[in-house]
């Protein structure tokens, strides 16, 4: 039997144009397509037709596949011998379970592959017009999780991050918004400060709401994931380089399931 082979493959944020050329010579080569939700749908045309496209992210209303049937469908796949594209949004190993992924994998000491992608981290302030490092205004950027901001042992070392770093990307933070502006502001990040917090961001949906961490919260009610924040004097760029906003057609759904919740878990 010819041996298998798993790629973990980024997808990059939404924009399809923003894979890279490797990830899509080997989407378009795949036997097995393994993807999330945070997926642009319309790079799975790009797989060959006969090609299997297998949707492993949270469906509306249940609870997400239990990453170990993740990678038992990616093992079981490969030992049959197939190329399998395990197609994850952004980049696989920034906050998408890629690295558990690629353990379990190498446990069985299946072949891989790891392509990366471009994160939303990096892409989506892009699109928005807010570089995350300015010589004027921030040398330092951090990428955190904000899921886990409410508890009172986050992974996340709020009150040593907030003056740490100039600038601050926080993923999976929608609904943990008030607690982190609380936690920045609480550990002495001025109120004043600018927040950004893009939905959809590098697609034709994306909106951006500007702000500061004392006004934010209210402002941002209606949004919904897939959403990133930033935090730092950059987002005051977007005034001047908001390159982005409307260039696109509207009423598209862009991600596999972006209104549930679940986008906002890793
Ligand atoms: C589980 S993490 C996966 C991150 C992904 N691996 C990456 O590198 O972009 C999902 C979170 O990424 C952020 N995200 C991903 N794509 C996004 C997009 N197009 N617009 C805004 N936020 C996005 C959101 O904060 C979302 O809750």
């Amino acid at each position: 039997m010819t041996s298998g082979k798993v790629f973990l493959v980024g997808a990059g944020p939404g924009d399809p144009g923003l894979m890279t050329v490797r990830g899509l010579q080997l989407l378009r080569a795949a036997d097995v397509v393994v993807y999330d939700y945070l997926v642009n749908p319309v790079l799975l045309d790009e797989a060959p037709p006969q090609a299997q496209r297998i949707f492993v992210g949270k469906q509306a209303g249940t609870h997400s596949i239990a990453q170990c049937e993740i990678n038992e469908v990616l093992i079981n796949y490969a030992l049959q011998g197939y190329q399998v594209v395990r197609l994850k949004g952004g980049d696989p190993f920034v906050f998408g379970r890629g690295g558990e992924e690629a353990e379990a994998l190498a446990n069985t000491g299946i072949a891989i592959e790891f392509v990366p992608g471009v994160s939303s981290a990096v892409a989506v302030p892009a699109y928005a017009g807010i570089p995350l490092t300015h010589r004027n205004y921030a040398s330092s950027f951090a990428v955190v999780t904000g899921h886990e901001a409410i508890k009172s042992k986050s992974s996340v070392d709020w009150a040593k991050l907030a003056t740490a770093v100039d600038t601050v990307v926080i993923l999976m933070g929608l609904h943990q918004l008030p607690s982190i502006v609380a936690q920045l502001m609480a550990h002495g990040r001025a109120p004043g400060t600018p927040v950004a917090v893009i939905e959809q961001g590098t697609t034709p949906r994306q909106k951006t709401v500007i702000g500061t961490l004392t006004d934010i919260v209210g402002k941002t009610a209606a949004l919904k994931a897939p959403a990133l924040i930033v935090v730092g004097t950059v987002v005051s760029l977007t005034d001047k380089l908001d390159w982005f906003a409307g260039t696109g057609p509207a009423g598209t759904t862009y991600f596999s399931s972006a209104e549930d919740a679940g986008a906002e878990r890793s």
